[in-house]
């Protein structure tokens, strides 16, 4: 066919071709479009790695590119533990369900680890770390993030923290930092690779080792992202002094540390976290975001094109072979970095400033924990203390008590229902019992009262 057309125009002339006029309008704007959105799909990886019996822990991997991640490492046949916020959140059974489906892979896990708490962090991270032998690791990959719409006020984790901050930088470095004696204690040969999503932002972050948390400064409402840069920046950062710190580390048998960290740009894709930035969090927003969706379509990745370059950090066998703590982009090393990347000193004391934060905060939430805890543990001790005397299976420990237990019984088994006082005796009188049984219920109670105080003390003086 289009042999047929291309004759037709070379012998009978371009008029000749059906449509020409439309092709003559249309075709160059197609090709134009077809060619801006070649150029911004980004870099293809071309590696392949076998990945089965590997195992991996991923952050983010519910959603974005970290889904997608976890879809490929799956179909490699590795086992993948998602870290996920709640695992009481039925959607995430669905998900793990649906990618065991897709992937004719059951080694999917999901494991509780809410980077909105260092508690819930700690918590994960002593459970990995409580096995012997010590669990394998081939990695851990960091794709969750917080990325808060302008416009809205300062949001806090559980410890206080700017949400972003807290979520894509201090709970990052809690998790890789708690899970150091799992990194390090991998056999040499095992090719370990840690890996942190991070963002063209960073350019616009800004390094205050006095006031790391954001504290003293206001919060910049209309220009949220000018924290989220921070935040990814001192990722950055926490990444190039922590790769040092491994491969110093000295090992009892002498070998090297087989692990790598480096950082990856996977380039702005349409994601869950970029239609709710854009969208401004609003209604009017998304319809917006709906409308110009073409643009969005043309100009942004999709999360396959943006984790490409995730696979060439996971995949590549360079990778390995050289020092950690590279700047990953569109499928290659991007040596152009901000100048603090070569600021050694300044990488150290950030990791030295940031522990004691993490060390401080994680006292604190522990402090108000424990007041919460004492507050309902009163609570249920108490419920349980009443449930303990109405409980006629636990042995009274007063005349009373018996009394009441027995009352209680009478009540159930239907003898004087509603009739019997809580304090009649155990053995009443004829009289009593007359009382009971001719008078209503408010007469048979005060007129058993007297009676049943004088039974109960007979009772104690017997005693
Ligand atoms: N999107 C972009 O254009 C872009 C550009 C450059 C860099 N990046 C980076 O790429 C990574 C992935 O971005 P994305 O757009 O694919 O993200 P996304 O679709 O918004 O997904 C964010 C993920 O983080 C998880 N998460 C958020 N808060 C959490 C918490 N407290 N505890 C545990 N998990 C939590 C989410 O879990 P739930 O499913 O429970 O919400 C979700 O799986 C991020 O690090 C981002 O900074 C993105």
């Amino acid at each position: 066919m289009p042999v047929d057309i291309l004759t037709t125009a070379l012998f009978e002339g371009t008029d000749s071709v059906p449509g020409w006029e439309y092709i003559k309008t249309y075709a160059p704007l197609a090709l134009a479009l077809g060619s801006i959105k070649y150029y911004f799909r980004g870099a293809t990886n071309t590696w392949e790695r076998d990945l089965h019996g590997k195992v991996y822990l991923l952050t983010g991997g519910t959603s974005g590119v970290g889904a997608h991640i976890a879809y490929e490492l799956a179909m490699k046949g590795a086992q993948v533990i998602l870290l996920v916020r709640s695992m009481e959140d039925i959607w995430v059974v669905d998900f793990v369900n649906d990618l065991r489906e897709k992937t004719n892979n059951i080694l999917i896990y999901a494991e509780e680890c809410d980077l909105n708490s260092l508690y819930s962090v700690r918590k994960f991270a002593t459970k990995w770390l409580d096995n012997q032998p010590p669990r394998r690791l081939d990695g851990v990959i960091c794709c969750a993030a917080e990325a808060i719409p302008s416009g809205r006020q300062r949001q806090f984790t559980i410890d206080g923290v700017e949400k972003q901050l807290g979520i894509n930088y201090f709970s990052h470095y809690h998790l890789l930092t708690l899970l150091g004696p799992s990194l390090r204690v991998q056999p040499p040969d095992r090719d370990v690779r840690v890996v942190l999503a991070t963002c063209t932002s960073q350019a616009i972050g800004t390094v205050d080792l006095d006031d790391l948390l954001w504290k003293s400064k206001t919060y910049p409402k209309n220009q949220p992202w000018k924290i989220y840069g921070t935040s990814k920046l001192l990722l950055g950062l926490f990444a190039r002094e922590y790769q040092k710190r491994i491969s110093e580390y000295e090992r009892k048998d002498g070998m090297k540390c087989n692990v790598t960290i480096n950082l990856v740009n996977p380039g702005i894709m349409r994601t869950p976290s970029t239609r709710r930035v854009l969208s401004m969090g609003t209604l009017w927003g998304l319809f917006l975001y709906l409308i110009l969706y073409p643009i969005w379509y043309l100009f942004l990745k999709s999360a396959r094109q943006g984790a490409q370059s995730f696979y060439f950090a996971l995949f590549a066998p360079i990778i390995p072979k050289i020092e950690g703590g590279n700047y990953i982009q569109e499928c290659k090393i991007n040596p152009k970095v901000r100048k603090e990347y070569n600021d050694f000193e300044l990488q150290k004391e950030l990791f030295d400033k940031t522990e004691k934060i993490i060390e401080e905060l994680e006292k604190k939430s522990a402090l108000v924990r424990n007041s919460q805890k004492s507050a309902s543990e009163k609570k249920r001790e108490k419920r349980k203390e009443n449930k303990k005397k109405a409980d006629l299976a636990v042995q009274p420990k007063s005349s009373e008590e018996l009394d009441s237990k027995l009352n209680k019984l009478r009540n159930e088994l239907g003898i004087g229902i509603n009739r019997v006082p809580d304090n009649l005796p155990l053995f009443p009188s004829e009289n009593e019992r007359k009382n009971i049984s001719s008078s209503g219920s408010s007469s048979g109670s005060s007129a058993t009262g007297s009676t049943s105080k004088a039974q109960s003390s007979k009772r104690k003086n017997k005693k």
